[in-house]
Order: C-alpha cells, then structure tokens, then sequence
C-alpha cells in the first residue's frame, strides 16, 4: 500500500514537471527592433517586434505618428500558443540627428557695386519638414573686386548643422579685354583627322555643328551667353526622371561662368596646387566649357558636391548610364585625360542633344568629342 502511494506520488510529480516545462517552453518570446526611430521615418507599429516565438500579432498594423520628437508607448497585443491575448507595451523615442540638406550655387558673380541677395536662390530642408532658416557667414565687399570664400549655414531645431562653402565672385566693372582664342581668330573651315568639319567665325570653333571648348578651342572673352534655355530645360527632364527613379533633389551646382568667373577661379586654384595641378582639372578662361551655355555641374543633396567624392555614388552611376536619353554626355569620363585633357568629373554634363549623346554614350563606355570627332584637347601657351 505504501509503495501504491509512492508510485502514485512520483507519477504526480513527474507530471507536474512535464506540464511545467511544457508551459514555459510555450511563453512568449518577443524581441524588439532600435528603439530610437528618425524623426518622420515611415515606420509601423508591428515593425518594431523583430523576432516574436510561441505569439501571433492581433493589433492592427498601422504607421506610427513619428512627426514630433520625443517618447511614445506603442502598445501590442499579442496572442499566446493558448489563445490568451496578452498586452504589450513598447517604449519608442522619436529623434533628430539628420543634418538639413541646402540647395545653393556654388559660384556667385556679380559686377563691383552691384546689389545682391546670396539667399535669393538658396533653400534647405530637413527630415523634420520644419521650416530651415539659412544664413550666410563670412565677410564680403560688394564694392571691392574680387573672389570671397563664403558658407551656408542651416540648422535645424534639434541642432543638427549643415555647412556648404561657395564663392562669390565680385567682377571689376572695367570693360574687359577682348581676348581672342588661339589659331581661331580668322574665319576658317578646316577638316579634322576623322573627317568632320570644323568652322572657325568670330573666335569660336563649331566641328559639325557643335561648339567646341576645350585646351585647344577657345571662347572670346566676350562670349556671355548665360545658361540655354533648351539646355535648363532638358536639364528639368533628366532632374525629374531621377527622381522618379530615387534619386531626388538634382540641381545646377555650377552653371554658365563667364570668362571672368573663369578667370578668377582658375588663378584662385593656380595660387593654391599651381599651374600644372590646376590645368588638369580647371580649365584657364576662355577654354571652359562652362561659358558656352551648355555645360553645368550637377549636385545631389547628401552627396559631395563637385568634387570626387561624388564619383561611384548611386547618382553619380545614375547620370553615367542615364544622361544620354535626355542629350547629354558625361564630358570628363575615367581614363580619357590623354583625350579631354581633364580628370575625371563625374558631375560635369554637356548638352549635345539625343543623337550625339547616344553615339557618344557608347553602351556605358563613355567616348570623348575628342576621340569622336578626331581633335586635339592641348595648350599651345
Ligand atoms: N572643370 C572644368 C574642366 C572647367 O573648369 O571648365
Ligand atoms: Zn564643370
């Protein structure tokens, strides 16, 4: 009878054990995402369970209010391996640690005397969608010729900071020299060495059409023609079609410069790398193909802007493989110094309209006006 019992109660204990570990290997396990979520982040409040074992969701899933900075309590109700519905409660903190982004120009010219407002054109925005007031810093004379190195400054109510330099080019009100180009001062037709030809009239070279600038082409100093509107316009197209692909925000960094802009931006870096540094990736005035109209500088907020640390980046890739369909050509490809004459400028685009800019465009492997039409890209000073 004793042992009936001890068998019994050996039995119940056994049980009793099994049931036990039965019921806890069955509990809810639940882990959760960064509790640290960006302000205006698109994000759900079922997102923020990662990993979740032995439970089922029963909340609905819904965008979580992520406008304003500062704590929330999401609650999740969650349904158990036992059909029991459980509550939990998630703390979440909203943040702002995101710069504002500004859209500005990088290079600023105006006439000695002239008025200017350097905020006309400039705007920033943030991940906030608060309103961002930009300020301008440094010091400038309006009345003194002359190249000023300035900064945008943006920040946000969280104290995040943007900083963007640009310079403002103050040109002397003297009527400028007439400078003529190089060889191209008479009228002339000449063929080139793949057969196109090439017109010279009144200081300028066009070779089958298209006007050249380049070490060996020049512009007469008094060649001012601003940015073509045909140029902005496609310029819009491609901007837009970016956008639309993901890659937002495209603008003119650095657009028409005249012969003085370029004269000042040249000597400005001669000063700093010297001559031979600078002639590799400034062009001397008169050889920019920024005075033609037709060329401008393409800048991405969030990305290096004119410079190399723009080169590979998903926009920089996306103009190489895209810029073509709406006319234009990346005039400074890799590996093409001996023929342009220039490094590499993956943010430099040329408007040559769709039928040149297709041939050029190659399959992705970019080819130069140089080696296209068979001309030279060298200075004879
Ligand atoms: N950076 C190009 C070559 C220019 O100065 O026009
Ligand atoms: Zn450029």
């Amino acid at each position: 009878m004793k042992n009936k019992y001890k068998i019994l109660f050996l039995i119940l204990i056994i049980v009793g054990t099994c049931a036990y570990v039965f019921y806890e290997s069955k509990k809810i396990i639940i882990e959760t995402k960064t509790e640290k979520i960006q302000i205006n982040q698109k994000i759900y409040n079922t997102d923020i369970i990662k990993n979740l074992k032995n439970g089922k969701i029963t909340t609905e899933k819904k965008l979580i209010n992520t406008s304003k900075k500062g704590k929330q309590k999401i609650e999740i109700k969650i349904k158990n391996f036992f059909g029991k519905i459980e509550k939990h409660t998630f703390e979440i903190e909203i943040i702002d640690i995101e710069k504002p982004t500004i859209k500005y120009n990088k290079n600023i010219e105006i006439t000695e005397g002239d008025e200017v407002d350097l905020l006309k054109d400039v705007t920033a925005e943030d991940n906030s969608k608060e309103k961002i007031k930009v300020t301008v810093k440094g010091n400038y004379d309006k009345n003194k010729p002359g190249t000023y190195e300035l900064k945008y400054v943006a920040k946000d109510s969280s104290g995040n900071k943007a900083e963007e330099n640009f310079t403002l080019t103050v040109k002397e009100k003297a009527k400028e020299e007439i400078k003529q180009g190089q060889n191209n001062n008479s009228n002339s037709a000449f063929k080139t060495s793949k057969g196109f030809t090439g017109t010279t009239k009144n200081g300028m070279t066009y070779i089958d059409g298209y006007l050249i600038a380049n070490k060996t082409y020049t512009l007469p100093s008094s060649y001012n023609p601003g940015l073509s509107q045909e140029v902005r316009n496609a310029a819009e197209k491609m901007f837009s079609a970016a956008a639309l692909e993901g890659i937002s925000g495209m603008y003119i960094g650095s657009g028409f410069r005249s012969y003085s802009t370029q004269n000042t931006l040249y000597n400005n870096y001669v000063a700093r790398d010297g001559k031979a540094a600078a002639d590799t990736y400034s062009a001397r005035p008169g050889h920019s193909e920024h005075q033609t109209g037709l060329a401008f500088d393409i800048c991405v907020p969030g990305y290096a802007c004119i410079s190399s640390g723009f080169n590979n980046t998903p926009p920089a890739n996306w103009l190489a493989n895209n810029a073509h369909k709406y006319g234009f050509i990346l005039r400074y490809p890799q590996n093409k110094t001996n023929e342009t004459g220039y490094i590499y400028e993956s943010w430099h685009f040329r408007y040559v309209g769709e039928d040149l800019a297709n041939k050029l465009y190659n399959n992705g492997d970019w080819i130069t006006m140089e080696s296209y039409f068979g001309i030279t890209s060298e200075y004879n000073y």
